[in-house]
């Protein structure tokens, strides 16, 4: 396995730890075929988000943000999770408690098996009223935005815009995971978009092993303990195999 540090100092981090949080961004969905979002061909080098993933751009124009959601849920809805997400299934047999921290809304770390993930940015599978946030239950035959039907509001994808704040409830059970962990694992995402990309420097901040896995370097990597420098598809599996190899 190809890393920044020495192979010495990457068994002996493993050896101990009983709990990981797998911090998770759009790079571990990439193999199954879903769009990251700050890649050149990318969802943001197509759309601006603020044209679309924010409330003021749904007001303005519902029809057209719905229609965007639409055309993602139909990218996930053919997407199957891929190894990278069975491979952090597969942490569970090796550790006393795995949780992942998710910023993608494409629900495959649940459909491939994970048991606690917290969906910090929602999921795009789930939608409420605008105005009176009951949850409501997307139709196969629905055509356009639907409308409410205890108060006749605008039903809006359940995931965070822009400008909005993270779901408290799971935000700070996030928030617990890291403070608890032993190793913190970030994986495919960029650390730009914050709060999400508070967590793993907040695990930095209060001296937790901190494993990197993206292809490319990020605001992370320097401090990272240790840079798995690869497609999570290939990189998370070897780590599982080396870890069930030499964790007695
Ligand atoms: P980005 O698109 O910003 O970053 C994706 C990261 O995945 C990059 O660092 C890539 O190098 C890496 N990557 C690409 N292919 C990979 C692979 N096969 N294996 C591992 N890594 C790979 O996506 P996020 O960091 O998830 O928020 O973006 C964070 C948030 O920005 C999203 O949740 C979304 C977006 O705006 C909201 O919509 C609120």
């Amino acid at each position: 396995m190809s890393n920044t540090g020495p192979e010495s100092e990457y068994e002996p981090l493993f050896q101990n730890a009983n709990h990981i949080v797998v911090f998770t961004g759009a790079g571990i969905s990439a193999e199954s075929g879903v769009p990251t979002f700050r890649s050149p061909d990318g969802i943001w080098a197509k759309f601006k988000p603020e044209e679309l993933a924010n409330i003021n751009a749904f007001m303005s124009n519902p029809e057209r943000v719905w229609e965007w959601y639409q055309h993602r849920r139909d990218i996930v809805e053919k997407a199957e999770p891929n190894s990278g997400h069975y491979a952090i299934v597969e942490l569970e047999r090796i550790f006393d408690r795995v949780d992942i921290i998710t910023q993608n809304v494409d629900g495959l770390h649940i459909r491939a098996g994970s048991t606690h993930v917290y969906e910090l940015h929602g999921s795009l599978h789930a939608h409420r009223c605008l105005n009176c946030s009951t949850p409501y239950t997307l139709s196969l035959k629905e055509q356009g935005v639907p409308h409410c039907p205890s108060c006749g509001g605008l039903i809006r994808p359940g995931v965070v815009w822009f400008g909005e704040d993270l779901p408290s409830a799971i935000w700070q059970q996030a928030e617990e995971a890291t403070r608890s962990c032993d190793i913190f694992l970030s994986v495919g995402t960029s650390t730009v978009v914050y709060p999400a990309a508070q967590l793993p420097f907040l695990a930095l901040s209060l001296g937790k092993h901190v494993v990197e896995v993206n292809p490319e370097p990020t605001d992370l990597s320097r401090q990272a303990n240790i840079a798995l420098r690869g497609p999570a598809g290939e990189m998370l599996p070897k780590l599982v195999e080396e870890l069930r190899r030499t964790r007695k």
